[in-house]
């Protein structure tokens, strides 16, 4: 699989992606369709693993950003937030955050979903103070972006993570990496399309991975 930097990329399905996976698979998660494959997650996990990044973005929460909490525990740097739209489930995971001890490394943002300037057609986007506030409060730009998130399963909602790149390329750093799941679908191959005409970014596509992970550029 060429990659647009040198950190590898995982040749793996996802049989082989759970025994990689096994080291970080402690207390119970609640695994489902929802979540990232095992083979995108690795993608991720190993993203952080390289660059140990000081601020990882993910937008969409769920057991992944308990699973990168976990290894963000593990190297002992760096810190993720996890920006959700649904209170309940936000309340979930954090819980899960802070039953494990996670809270220093890892948090949930609250972010409703609204009506969007920048939305593709009538989707909905986080709302922006919420998002531009979490990152901002942070203090550092984002090094790794996680889009998996809002929800595009659904009828008229293919194009909802499009915003991504608009609204948040003020916040990411030079050379941060991009990673948008669900690329099988074709919301998401439409999304890409546009990002690349729209920004100067190129993805790689890994479609044993479900995963395209882009580069932000350096200047
Ligand atoms: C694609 S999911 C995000 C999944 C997350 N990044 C992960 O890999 O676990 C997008 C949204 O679906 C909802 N969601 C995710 N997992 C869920 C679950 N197991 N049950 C209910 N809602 C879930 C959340 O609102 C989340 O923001």
């Amino acid at each position: 699989m060429p990659s647009p930097d040198d950190t590898p990329r995982p040749p793996l399905d996802d049989a082989a992606a759970w025994h990689v996976l096994a080291p970080l698979l402690g207390p119970y998660l609640p695994w489902s369709t929802g979540a990232m494959r095992p083979a995108g997650l690795v993608t991720v996990l190993n993203d952080v693993w390289f660059r140990t990044p000081e601020l990882v973005l993910e937008l969409g929460s769920g057991v992944s950003t308990v699973v990168v909490a976990r290894l963000l525990r593990q190297l002992g740097t760096g810190r993720l937030l996890a920006v959700e739209h649904d209170e309940s489930w936000a309340h979930r995971v954090q819980r899960q955050l802070d039953r494990e001890g996670l809270a220093d490394v890892a948090g949930v943002v609250r972010a409703p979903l609204r009506p969007h300037e920048g939305a593709w057609g009538d989707t909905h986007w986080y709302d922006e103070v919420a998002l531009s506030t979490a990152v901002d409060e942070a203090g550092r730009p984002i090094e790794v972006l996680v889009v998996d998130g809002p929800p595009a399963w659904q009828p008229g909602a293919e194009h909802a993570r499009y915003p991504a790149l608009g609204s948040l390329a003020g916040r990411l750093a030079a050379g941060a990496r991009i990673v948008l799941d669900d690329i099988e679908r074709a919301g998401e191959t439409d999304v890409l399309a546009r990002w690349q005409r729209e920004h100067p970014v190129v993805f790689d596509v890994d479609t044993a991975a479900g995963v395209a992970v882009g580069i932000w550029p350096v200047n």
